[in-house]
């Protein structure tokens, strides 16, 4: 839109009504900070947040049903799997705990198996072996106990031998074994990456992508839920197609052979108070996705994604996203073009960035 009129309005026109643009902006902020009663009219007439919290209690809404239905909600399982393994963790370990919420969560591990989602049984053994590890090392008078052990014990008897042998004693034992050449390697990384943004034309390897993804699933998130995932184009046009939709690629967006889109999902909470977690918890596993890509020779930079509903619209077609599912930002990928500019951008001081009590 802006480039179109920028196209046909003589130049200083064009100024004009950029500050005007501006202007308006800048009075409706005045407006809004002025009082209560104009911060809130501000938030009711603004679309974005509108949209914004529309989708948040569809997805909440979404959470809760799945559990009043008792489907496989695996959002729910994970973080409740979670809680208890932490549980386990805990110096001295508690002979009664996770009362409040056992026996719903062997409810909705016993639908979870019913469901199969699970494509290698990978977070069904995870599971059991976390309620079995509780079951082992607690015990109680409780009610709510009692039916959850029995429960668990004939959900178990469901589940073929194979996944039960497989099942990994938990929790882990944890040691910090990195050794000084590690670290150094680390830092080297770390320091050599910059956003690229003039790419070769060459095919990016799956394998490659592989690598940085099972990195950047290593990442935590809050309650271990993971509500996140990557869709990637690794072919030119539609890579180049999808990075032009955001503003920041204006200039360079031909280049971009291979973009990888972060989404997350909004019903993976249903409390307003966590609204914010995918956008934590997705945007925690994007540098070990980049640092892994730099350790095998790609290079990478990170769109932004701003929050313009017709552009969440489109992204949303064209990657046949699901209603609840966010767009967080996109990387363009590739092998970096011999001899290129980078910008330096100028980092802040430790001492700026963090204030040390000791
Ligand atoms: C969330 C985020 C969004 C960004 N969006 C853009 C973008 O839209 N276009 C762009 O050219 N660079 C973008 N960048 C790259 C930054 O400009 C760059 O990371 C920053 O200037 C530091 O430079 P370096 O990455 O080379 O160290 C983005 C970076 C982040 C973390």
């Amino acid at each position: 839109m802006k480039q179109t009129i920028k196209k046909y309005l003589p130049n200083n026109l064009f100024l004009k009504l950029i500050k005007f643009r501006d202007d308006i902006s800048y009075y409706k902020l005045l407006l809004a900070s002025s009082n209560k009663v104009f911060t809130y009219f501000s938030l009711i007439t603004s679309k974005e947040y509108f949209l914004e919290h529309q989708g948040f209690t569809k997805s909440a809404l979404k959470y809760e049903r799945s559990l009043r239905k008792k489907e496989s909600n695996t959002y729910f399982i994970r973080r409740n799997i979670h809680r208890i393994e932490k549980g386990l963790t805990m110096r001295p370990l508690r002979k009664e705990f996770a009362l409040r919420f056992i026996l719903q969560t062997v409810k909705a591990f016993s639908s979870y198996v019913d469901y199969k989602k699970d494509t290698d049984g990978s977070e069904l053994c995870w599971a059991i072996s976390v309620l079995h590890s509780y079951f082992l090392n607690t015990e109680s008078d409780d009610h709510r106990y009692k039916e959850a052990e029995l429960l668990f014990n004939s959900v178990k008897q469901k589940i073929n031998s194979e996944i039960n042998n497989k099942a990994p004693e938990l929790p882990l034992t944890y040691k910090n074994n990195i050794t000084e050449d590690e670290k150094n390697s680390f830092f080297k990384v770390l320091n050599n990456r910059k956003s690229v943004r003039w790419f070769k034309k060459s095919q990016i390897e799956l394998a490659k992508l592989n690598k940085a993804l099972e990195c950047a699933s290593l990442a935590p998130s809050s309650c271990n839920r993971q509500p996140y995932r990557y869709v990637i184009l690794n072919e030119p046009r539609q890579a180049a197609r999808i990075a032009s939709i955001s503003a920041g690629t204006v200039g360079w967006f031909e280049n971009v052979n291979c973009i990888a889109v972060l989404v997350a999902d909004q019903s993976a909470f249903s409390n307003i108070a966590n609204r914010h977690s995918i956008y934590v918890d997705s945007t925690l596993s994007v540098m070990p996705f980049i640092l892994s890509l730099e350790t095998q020779g790609l290079s990478t930079c990170i769109i932004n994604w701003a929050d313009i509903p017709q552009k969440e619209k489109n992204m949303g077609e064209l990657l046949h996203l699901k209603e609840n599912e966010r767009v967080i930002l996109s990387i363009a990928i590739g092998y970096a073009e011999d001899n290129i500019l980078v910008p330096f951008s100028k980092r802040k001081y430790t001492n700026e960035i963090a204030e040390i009590v000791e």
